[in-house]
């Protein structure tokens, strides 16, 4: 199940829980028009933004697709989260961003802060396509992503990822695999495999199902897309660079490899 350290929190996550303490609620206000504000903007920004391309030259490149926190040296990383936005901010703010968020539930104060300030992130939405020129990528990994877009623009995504891959290139997708959700159905965890399907409220947007896949299924997206030499890999094992640091949850995901 997603553990997504992206998200900014949603206003009523804040709530006081007694409503009591005057100071208390009006500091809650201040959260609620402050986060509502930066949820917007993230989205504005990332629309406005939505041509971008990242220039590369002529390095090895390698780019984690949705990466959230989840990454390896030398990767650029790609996602649509307010810590993408805001990963070379001062310390001040991402201390701030830090307190705000989920990702207390799974990194330090003092990890965080180094993730979001050691490594490359490009704020970007995944719906506008990968942001870079033809044929520029060597690499691409994404785990837990692509099950978050709509079926329509997850087709369209891999066809850009076809685009922006150099000859040769390859790309690692790891997904839930939607047989171990319907196995957990099947075996009596009836709301945890729903909660594969649907959520439980509307925060959180970017952290959402909107389609699910199993083997055959994202073949033939693949297949769609033009890749060729499409293979169920094991969880840490396969070709591309990086996967004992990247992979995660082997006990629901289903990992495939291909090539351009
Ligand atoms: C379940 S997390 C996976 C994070 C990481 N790849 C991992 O495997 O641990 C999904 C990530 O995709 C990002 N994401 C979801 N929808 C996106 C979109 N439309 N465009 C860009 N990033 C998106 C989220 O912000 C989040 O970081």
């Amino acid at each position: 199940m997603d553990n997504c350290e992206t998200d900014v929190l949603d206003a009523d996550d804040h709530a006081h829980p007694s409503g009591r303490c005057m100071t208390g609620s009006i500091r809650n206000s201040f959260n609620t028009i402050g986060l509502h504000l930066l949820n917007r903007a993230v989205f504005l920004l990332a629309w406005a933004k939505r041509r971008q391309r990242v220039s590369v030259g002529d390095m090895y490149v390698k780019v984690n697709l949705g990466s959230g926190l989840t990454v390896a040296p030398g990767w650029i990383n790609v996602d649509a989260s307010p810590n993408a936005l805001l990963s070379g901010w001062p310390s001040f703010i991402l201390n701030r961003l830090y307190d705000l968020s989920d990702n207390r539930q799974w990194h330090s104060r003092a990890e965080y802060i180094s993730i979001l300030k050691k490594h490359r992130f490009i704020h970007h939405r995944l719906e506008y396509g990968v942001p870079f020129d033809d044929r520029a990528i060597d690499v691409i990994y994404s785990s837990h992503v692509l099950e978050h877009l709509f079926r329509g623009d997850a087709e369209a995504l891999l066809s850009d990822m076809f685009r922006s891959l150099k000859l040769g290139g390859l790309i690692r997708i790891a997904v839930p695999n939607v047989e171990h959700a319907f196995r957990l159905f099947q075996q009596g965890q009836k709301e945890l495999a729903l909660e594969y399907f649907f959520s439980r409220s509307p925060k959180g947007y970017l952290n959402h199902h909107h389609y699910m896949y199993d083997f055959d299924l994202l073949k033939m997206f693949l297949e769609k897309a033009g890749f060729t030499q499409i293979e169920q890999k094991k969880f840490r094992e396969g070709i591309v660079p990086d996967i004992d640091i990247l992979d995660n949850r082997p006990e629901e995901t289903l990992y495939i490899e291909a090539m351009k």
